[in-house]
């Protein structure tokens, strides 16, 4: 196991601020805005689309490509589509019917700033949008790849991926579940994305289903351990910093990992994971720091 060097929160840092600023401009030029009666529709998928979170998919997916030495541009419309399905999934999360929430990323969620039926269409869209992307020639010339991209998205979007995992998640609010059974909803609600982050890198980097285990296992781990953070920033966060609404969960009677394990077992069981996650990588050298220094800020964050 190697340990982070001083100059991997730097290498973060950097890494976090060009993606964000690469994603921006990506959704800039797929979006523009019609001069048609359908062009507040674009301008609500690139309100919540554009300037906002902290582009964590698409860095999963460009760090694994790179690790397998693929050029950055060449994996940047791929995590593009994945992003613009977690920026779909936030804007129908948000919904009076999901959480009720007024707040994302520090400015109004989609449907105060626009309207509810907007809201739903341009979370239909953008969801459609990731789609169109992945299976562009643009995306990759090889349709093998562009197929493989477009199952493992699908596979992790839909009833047995995030969709799946936000159903379990209503019934949280209801149901008494056990730790398995969240960890079951944890999975599916977030953990899914976040594999199939790593999952559509290692296709762009042409590693074959047999030789992913080990990014499989290390996506399992911080995708659980990414999750843990949110409940646990959920209960004990600053709300400024979040740009959302916090303490949400416990108003709800929502069960979490921090209901069921109070916090302290709860950031331990994070903090058990990143280690674990990062000893997947143990094989790779150098070229796995950013990956490393990734499943780091997903326990350290604050927002
Ligand atoms: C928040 O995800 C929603 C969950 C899946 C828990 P992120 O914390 O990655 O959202 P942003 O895009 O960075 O705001
Ligand atoms: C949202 O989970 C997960 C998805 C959108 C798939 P949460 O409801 O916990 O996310 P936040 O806390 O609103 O960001
Ligand atoms: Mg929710
Ligand atoms: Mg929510
Ligand atoms: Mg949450």
């Amino acid at each position: 196991m190697s340990t982070p060097d001083a100059t991997d929160g730097g290498l973060l840092a950097d890494n976090l601020a060009q993606i964000a600023s690469d994603i921006d401009s990506l959704f800039d030029s797929l979006l523009p805005i019609p001069d048609d009666k359908h062009a507040r529709l674009i301008e609500a998928m690139r309100y919540a689309a554009i300037g906002g979170g902290k582009r964590l998919r698409p860095l999963l997916l460009v760090a694994t490509a790179e690790m397998y030495g693929v050029h950055r541009a060449a994996a940047m419309r791929a995590a593009c589509a994945i992003e613009a399905i977690h920026v779909y999934s936030l804007i129908h999360d948000d919904l009076p019917c999901m959480d009720d929430d007024d707040l994302r990323h520090g400015r109004p969620t989609v449907h105060k700033a626009f309207d509810e039926a907007t809201a739903v269409l341009a979370g239909d869209s953008l969801h459609a949008m990731a789609f169109a992307i992945l299976s562009d020639e643009a995306t990759s010339g090889d349709p093998f790849v562009r197929s493989e991209l477009v199952q493992t998205l699908a596979l992790a979007a839909g009833a047995h991926g995030m969709a799946g995992g936000q159903m379990i998640d209503m019934a949280a609010e209801i149901e008494e579940f056990d730790l398995h059974t969240i960890t079951r909803l944890q999975q599916l609600k977030t953990g899914a994305l976040l594999a199939a982050s790593v999952e559509m890198g290692a296709i762009i980097g042409r590693i074959p289903p047999e030789g992913r285990a080990h990014l499989r296992a290390y996506a399992r781990d911080i995708g659980l351990a990414f999750q843990i953070v949110d409940d646990l920033l959920d209960y004990e966060g600053d709300e400024a910093k979040a740009g959302k609404a916090l303490r949400k969960d416990a108003g709800k009677g929502k069960q979490t990992f921090v209901s069921l394990l109070g916090a302290q077992r709860a950031r331990d069981q994070a903090e058990m994971l990143v280690a674990q996650a990062s000893d997947h990588l143990a094989n790779h050298g150098t070229e796995a720091r950013l990956l490393r220094a990734l499943a780091r800020y997903i326990v350290e964050r604050d927002h």
